[in-house]
């Protein structure tokens, strides 16, 4: 099963029949019904440090790469965290920690290319269960990919992996949307 977060960006290109089976989620909930307050703090937490990162640093690359230290090291059960940015209708890797991953991604194939055709967030809780997955790490599981747009460019994506399964929810959705969210507003300007 896939999940699809949609953001507020443009229209959703039509995907491939075994890709429109995803569902929206409902949103993560604990037993008792309530948010995950715990999640909730650490990417509140996340902003603040994120923001004290890119604070007078206008350097793309040094504040992505910040960035993607910032949640591989933060976030638990992460495997890999980092970009891809479009180039010449391709996704081409960014800064990234983890293992070594592939570098070149057409729009359309992988969790990152359908994520970046369909500007939707992609929260994919088995990997191996979706159609056309790019295996970069044996470890991995699970993911989650963010569109990044600035305005309504397209930017790129921010791909987590995780090797535990469905370790990506709403709430991931919707924190790493505010974080991309942050970033993008810092770099807004630069001409990426
Ligand atoms: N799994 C991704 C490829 C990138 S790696 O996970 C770092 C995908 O299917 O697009």
């Amino acid at each position: 099963m896939t999940t699809r977060v949609a953001n507020r960006k443009p229209a959703a290109k039509k995907g491939t029949a075994a890709k429109k089976k995803a569902i929206k989620s409902k949103a993560s909930k604990r037993r008792d019904g309530g948010p995950d307050t715990d999640k909730s703090k650490l990417y509140a937490s996340l902003v603040v440090q994120l923001l004290s990162l890119l604070k007078g640093e206008h350097d793309f690359i040094a504040n992505a790469a910040n960035f993607s230290a910032l949640l591989f090291n933060s976030l638990p059960n992460v495997n890999w965290a980092g970009f891809y940015f479009l180039h010449d209708d391709e996704l081409v890797l960014g800064p990234f920690q983890g293992n070594p991953a592939c570098v070149r991604i057409p729009m359309g194939k992988g969790v990152c290319g359908v994520a970046a055709q369909q500007c939707e967030t992609i929260i994919v809780p088995n990997v191996h269960e979706f159609p056309g997955h790019i295996a970069c790490d044996v470890a991995s599981n699970s993911e989650i990919v963010v569109p990044l747009f600035d305005g309504e460019r397209l930017l790129g994506v921010l791909d987590l992996d995780s090797p535990i399964i469905g370790r990506f929810d709403d709430q991931d959705a919707e924190g790493l949307n505010e974080l991309a969210t942050v970033f993008v507003a810092h770099e807004e300007g630069l001409g990426v």
